[in-house]
């Protein structure tokens, strides 16, 4: 662990375990996986963490319907689908967490303490409206608008017993029941105060919006615990109660960390973190519920939450437009993707085709065209053509840095500038300008190999010092790419320095790599086959 350098602290939500990880999950872990390796490469102490969301009722439930001993080893035997996803998506994170691992369970408790010292909750009846599958709390004035909407768009009139819920519109249960309570409500004017003073904390702007009029409508005090039930962190003063699950999962940003163990000093160090990845359906917890739990307790909040849309699916049936999800039955596993694409493009794809803030369709026909269009036809055809001429021409090598290198070209032009660009992009997660970026120095590269035709050079030996500069352009220009590329297909830039017999790893200096003139030339060059072989329609 380099303490000289600055730590930059990354997550993503932790999964349920009751399904295994689909498109839309794993979207979510490669957008932050992207980020993480970006941050490595400009020399940050990234901790990019990730887990599984083990416990609540649904999880015991589930254990049991599946026929397993405990809720542990329903938990245990879903952990591989994850771990395997992500090392085959090549997620980079440093660290898995669980919420049943005695870490995490230490950390819960000893903020339960802390929050109980602080006097921010106190025990109370429950009575109110609660949704299972969501496991989200609600309160009679929110049942009541969301029901008043409904009728107002013409639907029928939900069951009084059993109104829709506000954000699934499945069927909300009545609950009463003992309960400790959070004082969500005394932390409405200092998160509004906050979220004034720090305006980038929740991107994009249009969710920052929502959370705004969210909280001046308005908070209540926050049922955290449960007592019908017992698959969750135990109180420590009041073992009959276990911590309410989202309160549970959203410590692991800090339990992850060592709060509450014998040694914080990570966390002392790591925290607040940098940005929490999260989806459209979770912002409440990450930027009212989080922050307030954590002003609570007298800790720092963490510098932002970043917001992303749903992958969407059309529904044959109804011609809606659905968000994908395992319980809509409509989830694409990640494997068929893979299957047609591979994983570099599988990521390339979901990173540069979408706008990260909004809900985007997926289709299989624009992942064969973004494809074709941008991996087979350009950066692929680029590499094939220019390692095989430099083979071809160069005895099997690149050739030597030209002495004139520095000399205005083309491609310098087109290279120069693009590092600050790419950079301002991705600390944005607006990926998709990021990687047409990287695309204005392939586009360029290919257009100069057009114009300055190096097969016409080579029937020259007059023209041998033109041909070396025309090719030791073309592999400076591919070098610098594949650094460029390298968060988003990590696998394919690695592929392609060790055709170029470059350094095995990414650079941990981007903005340093992507200047010119880092190609010293005379090295080995290898052909090989095709990156990206074309699809058909
Ligand atoms: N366990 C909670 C998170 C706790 S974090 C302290 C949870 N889990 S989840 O498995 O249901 O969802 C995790 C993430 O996946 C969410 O950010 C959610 O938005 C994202 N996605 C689930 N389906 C999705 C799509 N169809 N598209 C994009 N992201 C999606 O919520």
């Amino acid at each position: 662990m380099a303490a000289d350098k600055p730590s930059y602290y990354i997550s993503t939500p932790i999964y349920y375990v009751n399904a295994k990880p689909h498109l839309g999950t794993a979207y979510c872990t490669v957008m932050a996986d992207v980020q993480a390796r970006f941050r490595r490469a400009c020399g940050a102490d990234v901790k990019f963490l990730t887990g599984m969301d083990e416990h609540g009722e649904k999880v015991a439930e589930a254990a049991e319907k599946n026929g397993f001993a405990t809720p542990q080893d329903w938990c245990d035997s879903m952990e591989p689908a994850f771990r395997d996803l992500w090392e085959t998506l090549e997620i980079s994170n440093d660290d898995f967490i669980r919420t049943t691992q005695p870490r995490h369970v230490a950390g819960v408790q000893k903020f339960l303490k802390v929050l109980l010292d602080r006097g921010y909750i106190y025990k109370d009846a429950y009575d109110g409206w609660y949704c299972r599958p969501d496991e989200t709390y609600f309160t009679e004035t929110q049942v009541r608008h969301h029901e008043e909407a409904r009728q107002a768009a013409g639907e029928a009139p939900a069951d009084p017993e059993h109104p829709l819920c506000p954000d699934c519109d499945r069927p909300l249960e009545r609950i009463k029941e003992e309960s400790w309570f959070f004082k969500l409500s005394a932390f409405e004017q200092p998160l509004l105060d906050f979220y004034e003073a720090h305006p980038d904390f929740i991107q994009p702007e249009t969710r920052r919006n929502e959370v705004l009029s969210f909280v001046k409508g308005g908070l209540k005090d926050l049922s955290i615990s449960r007592s019908t039930f017992d698959w969750g962190v135990p109180f420590p003063f009041d073992e009959k109660h276990v911590a309410y699950v989202w309160v549970d999962a959203l410590l692991n940003y800090i339990t992850a960390l060592g709060y509450g163990s014998d040694d914080e000093s990570e966390f002392e160090r790591r925290w607040p973190a940098q940005v929490h990845v999260v989806g459209k359906d979770i912002i409440r917890f990450h930027c009212v519920i989080w922050p307030a739990l954590l002003m609570a307790a007298g800790l720092p909040l963490p510098e932002k939450v970043f917001v992303h849309g749903f992958l969407t699916v059309r529904n044959e049936q109804t011609g809606k437009v659905e968000k994908m999800s395992k319980s809509r039955g409509n989830a694409i596993a990640p494997e068929e993707v893979i299957d047609l694409l591979g994983v570099d493009a599988y990521r390339y794809y979901f990173m540069s085709d979408v706008i990260h803030g909004t809900d985007a369709p997926i289709s299989w026909g624009r992942m064969r065209q973004v494809y074709n269009a941008d991996l087979a036809n350009s950066w692929g055809n680029l590499v094939s053509r220019a390692l095989n001429m430099s083979a071809k021409y160069f005895d099997g090598c690149a050739p030597e840095r030209p002495a004139g290198y520095e000399a205005a070209t083309p491609l310098k032009a087109a290279c120069e500038g693009v590092f600050d660009a790419y950079a301002e992009h991705m600390a944005a997660f607006n990926y998709q300008a990021a990687c047409a970026d990287v695309m204005g120095i392939v586009e360029a590269a290919n257009l100069y190999i057009e114009n300055s035709a190096p097969w016409a050079l080579a029937k020259d030996p007059a023209r041998a010092d033109e041909l070396a500069l025309v090719i030791w352009n073309v592999l400076e220009a591919i070098r610098i790419a594949a650094e460029l590329y390298d968060p988003f297909m990590p696998a394919i830039s690695a592929e392609v320095r060790r055709r170029m017999s470059l350094a095995a790893v990414p650079t941990r200096d981007l903005k340093a790599a992507c200047a010119w003139g880092g190609l010293a030339g005379g090295q080995p060059v290898e052909k090989g086959a095709a990156l990206f072989p074309r699809l058909q329609d």
